[in-house]
């Protein structure tokens, strides 16, 4: 018998998790249900029925979530952890919104305490939204990254941020240089990157923010640290993608920018990639670079319709992020609600089976993750959410009429917030 250890604890429910990806063939048939799941030292172990774990870890701790959804705690891949205090600004489109409300904002970062009081705010919000791995833009001052991993270094989280890199189309403040933006970026990723669960991410925030000499020395220092992921906005707004041209005539399209400058990769992800021409989709592919969707901003922002069933079909690697504070919501509930009513938009209904898969494996293997994090698998490390699916009157007399797991969860998906996140474990620790 396997010895029992002070850290089993065995977590009962309707414990959910995929055996396959839900884009291929029926979306129901992925996924699988079982009565519990045992943590042993942070990691899942095993799931089954309730007396196999008990078999397994007789002397488990028993943490009875009732008939709670037990799955993955949901994977963020695109946020902008300095935008915190300003979500929900109102009434621009990007450019506009960037140097109205972005640029300010992110100017404070210099200042290491209110970076960290915010990187603290925004890891405490988004966990009580379920939220328990993320990747994020930081700004760029060393403090804001500094400030972003010791936070979550305090929590035990696997995160991913890297210093945003910018040398032009910004405010004298928040412009670096090429040389300063690599040699920064390079002493941030020396310092955090394999530290604990932290990994450090290139981020040049976009080509309309980096001359050529930028992108180039962004993409030296990816060809240096080649495990590293790399993040940036492709093609987002009609009018940005305009620019990019008059700003890089020489580019065959936006894509381009990154491409030849060392900057495109099968550890790339790109944001939004709304607006993609046919060689664009075509060399994304064949590289295996992700596109990360971010609906709730992609509505927001009013920057139009991602098509997530066409580019999956067409063999892309698509993640799903809140793109905190283009997005409206720090909620990956609310973020699959906007990505099934832009699906609806698109042409195809996603079945639930699927947006949580995007909002957790999709997620997860978009950051290269796949089977340590975003999923409930023997291994994997034990960040679970347990979620009601009955935290609201108008949620619960919806639930009660439900004739199966997807009918029960999908009005918490629609209609559910924060009130349906009951319990959060980062690594089998509780966080709430
Ligand atoms: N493109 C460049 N920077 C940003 C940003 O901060 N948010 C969004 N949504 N798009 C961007
Ligand atoms: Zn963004």
């Amino acid at each position: 018998m396997t010895p029992v250890t002070a850290t089993d604890t065995i977590l009962t429910g309707q414990v959910l998790s995929y055996t396959g990806s839900p884009f291929d063939g029926d979306p129901a048939a992925a996924a699988r249900l079982d009565e519990a799941v045992l943590i042993r030292a942070g990691r899942i172990s095993a799931s089954g029925t309730r007396a196999e774990m008990q078999a397994a870890a007789p002397g488990a701790q028993l943490s009875d979530q009732g008939d709670a959804l037990i799955m993955a705690g949901f994977v963020d891949a695109h946020v902008h952890y300095p935008q915190t205090a300003m979500i929900a600004s109102w009434g621009k489109r990007l450019i506009d919104w960037l140097n109205s409300y972005t640029f300010p904002e992110e100017m404070r970062f210099g200042n290491a305490a209110y970076a960290a009081d915010i990187a603290g705010r925004y890891l405490d919000l988004t966990l009580a939204n379920g939220t328990t791995s993320l990747c994020s833009y930081c700004t760029i001052h060393p403090e804001s990254v500094e400030a972003f991993f010791t936070a979550a270094q305090a929590r035990g989280q696997r995160v991913f941020a890297g210093k945003t890199c910018m040398d032009r189309n910004a405010p004298e403040g928040l412009r670096d240089t090429a040389q300063s933006g690599y040699d920064d970026s390079k002493t941030l990723l020396g310092k955090w990157h394999g530290v604990d669960r932290l990994s450090y991410a290139i981020t040049p925030r976009f080509s309309p923010t980096s001359t050529p000499e930028q992108l180039e020395a962004m993409g030296a220092l990816w060809a240096e640290h080649p495990d590293c992921l790399m993040q940036t906005h492709l093609s987002e707004q009609t009018d940005e993608v305009e620019w990019v041209k008059s700003l890089y005539p020489q580019a065959r399209d936006y894509l381009d920018t990154y491409e030849a400058h060392g900057l495109l990769g099968a550890r790339g992800l790109y944001g939004h990639a709304i607006y993609l021409e046919d060689r664009e989709r075509d060399r994304l592919r064949e590289v295996g670079g992700a596109l990360i969707h971010c609906p709730t901003s992609n509505t927001f922002i009013g920057s139009g319709l991602f098509n997530t069933a066409a580019r999956i079909a067409e063999g892309q690697r698509v993640g799903l992020a809140t793109d905190t504070g283009g997005g409206s919501s720090f909620s990956m509930l609310r973020t699959m609600a906007a990505a099934y009513e832009i699906g609806q938009l698109t042409g195809t209904a996603l079945h639930p089976a699927q947006l949580l898969w995007l909002a957790t494996v999709g997620s997860a293997e978009t950051l290269h993750m796949g089977g340590v994090i975003g999923n409930i698998t023997p291994g994997a490390e034990a960040d679970v959410i347990a979620l009601d699916l009955a935290s609201t009157p108008a949620i619960a007399q919806r639930h009660a009429q439900a004739k199966d797991l997807w009918e029960a969860v999908f009005p918490t998906i629609m209609m559910g917030d924060d009130r349906a996140i009951r319990q959060v474990w980062v690594a089998g620790r509780p966080m709430l």
